[in-house]
């Protein structure tokens, strides 16, 4: 049995729309119920957890409730860094499921195909994420903007969400960063800080985490696209 967990209790800083990012409409459908329909349109999701403010809670839980075609949904309180969002969502996973993906709101375009590959291999191998080959070459570069170091492309990938993982191992994962005051940009760093391999999942360019104006414009290039049947997504 898989769960979700869907942190959504960021700001939007970068996107400077004055409300959390996840509400704005992409395309004329909010980017947090794009992303939540097209989960539950995926026959071996179970549970949607949604992360959000603590002010928001209430009214997205009324919200959700009235929206048709979602998986069963629950809303929780986030917390000030993602990583204690995640922690939020996983303390509210049902006790039957033993598989849990976490998957930024914040990423609308992601592909059923996608969902289930990351979800087969997370059953397989207890970690996998989302990712797709990386196109740019990337520099260490130190404080000073002196550059340090450039890994070859050809072992680099970009990752995005979705992450699946045993439950169990998410949780521990995720409670010995905390108890070493590590902070993860992802959940799989958090996995990896325990010495367990996690498989990379090939994943779709368009899979974009929706972070500034500019991305707005992108996101619905991409829905553009898929809608005139041009394919993608
Ligand atoms: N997120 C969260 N809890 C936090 C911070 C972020 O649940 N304390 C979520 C965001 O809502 C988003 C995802 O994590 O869906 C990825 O984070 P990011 O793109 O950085 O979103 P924001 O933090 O909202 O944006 P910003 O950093 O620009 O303020
Ligand atoms: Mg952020």
């Amino acid at each position: 049995m898989v769960s979700v967990i869907f942190p959504a209790a960021g700001q939007g800083k970068r996107m400077k729309a004055g409300i959390n990012k996840v509400f704005l409409d992409l395309a004329g459908t909010p980017m947090l119920e794009r992303t939540l329909r097209t989960f539950s349109s995926v026959s071996a999701v179970d549970e949607l957890i949604v992360v959000t403010g603590a002010e928001e809670v209430k009214r997205l839980s009324a919200i959700l409730a009235e929206t048709p075609g979602l998986k069963p949904c629950r809303v929780v309180a986030g917390g000030s860094e993602r990583q204690y969002s995640v922690r939020n969502g996983l303390d509210a996973v049902s006790a039957q499921n033993d598989i849990v993906l976490v998957h930024d709101a914040a990423r609308p375009l992601v592909t059923p195909r996608t969902i289930e590959a990351v979800i087969a291999a997370a059953r397989v191998h207890g970690a996998a994420v989302a990712a797709v080959p990386e196109k740019n070459t990337i520099k260490a570069v130190s404080q000073e903007g002196i550059v340090r170091s450039t890994p070859p492309r050809s072992s680099l990938w970009a990752v995005q969400t979705p992450q699946g993982f045993r439950r169990d191992l998410l949780l521990e994962a995720n409670q010995k960063a905390e108890a070493d005051g590590f902070l993860g940009t992802d959940d799989a760093s958090l996995v990896e800080r325990l010495g367990w391999p996690v498989h990379v999942v090939m994943s779709e360019y368009s899979n974009i985490k929706v972070t500034t104006p500019e991305d707005l414009l992108i996101a619905e290039a991409f829905l553009r696209q898929a809608q005139s049947g041009a394919g993608g997504l």
